[in-house]
């Protein structure tokens, strides 16, 4: 027969009962895997970030393009690759120069670019995009309202710039020198610019980009540049576009 002694230190505790009871009915709590994977629609996530810089970058594109550019897109791979050198880095992308004949779609491209830019959601996205004739008329003593130095200096500053249209003006002394220090500042900074010409950098004598801009701006654009031709008809009169 067990002595009293023995007995006592065998027998379970009625604690020790009543947690066994619990353990045996109560539900399964053991905690499964936890799903904790980045989730990009969560603020945090990297490319929720990504997103929110491309929608502002994208407010401000729409704000400075032509609706006609409104919806504009690159196919061609150099600008394509240009455009993203810029996003990622603006002073590695160097100047890209869009030319060919009337209506082969250099504007549309250029925007194209701006476009895959803003997309990608850079962290700093300021543009300029104007003609060479408009920026002419406001760097022009009276042309603005806070005056040519002012409006030249952010033009030489601003990230991202678009010059239309250049050389299709013969350019006076003036405007010869107004283009020399803008480009020439462009090119030492390192900072982009699209510049679209019907013109090509260097071509036979009269037709060509140096015979409109001088040999000392011919030669910055030629050695910073991407240069893309566009060849083909004029758009608005093949697919019948009114422009
Ligand atoms: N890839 C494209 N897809 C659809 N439409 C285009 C494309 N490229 C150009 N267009 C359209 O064709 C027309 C001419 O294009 P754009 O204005 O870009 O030509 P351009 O080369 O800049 O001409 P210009 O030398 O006269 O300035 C425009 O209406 C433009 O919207
Ligand atoms: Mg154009």
């Amino acid at each position: 027969m067990t002595d009293p002694q023995t007995f006592a230190q065998n027998r379970p505790s009625a604690l020790a009962r009543l947690m066994a009871g619990i353990a045996e009915h109560a539900p399964d709590t053991t905690a499964g895997p936890v799903d904790d994977t980045p989730n990009p629609d969560d603020p945090g996530h990297p490319e929720y970030h990504r997103r929110q810089r491309a929608e502002f970058a994208l407010g401000r594109l729409t704000n400075a393009t032509p609706y006609r550019y409104r919806n504009a897109t690159t196919t061609h791979p150099t600008i394509q690759a240009w455009a993203d050198r810029a996003a990622e880095d603006i002073r590695s992308a160097g100047f890209l120069v869009l030319n060919g004949t009337i209506g082969t779609g250099k504007t549309h491209h250029a925007y194209g670019a701006l476009r895959r830019i803003a997309e990608a959601g850079p962290r700093r996205f300021e543009l300029i995009a104007t003609t060479a004739p408009d920026m002419y008329g406001r760097l022009r003593p009276g042309g603005s309202d806070r005056g040519t130095e002012y409006e030249l200096d952010r033009l030489c500053r601003v990230p991202l710039l678009l010059l239309d249209d250049l050389g299709t003006e013969k350019l006076s002394e003036w405007t010869e020198e107004a283009t020399y220090r803008l480009i020439n500042e462009r090119y030492n900074e390192c900072l982009p610019m699209i510049i679209t010409t019907n013109y090509l950098v260097r071509a036979a004598e009269g037709t060509d980009l140096v015979t409109r801009l001088g040999e000392r701006l011919a030669s910055r654009i030629a050695q910073a540049a991407d240069i893309v031709t566009l060849n083909g008809p004029d758009r608005r009169r093949h697919l019948g576009v009114v422009a």
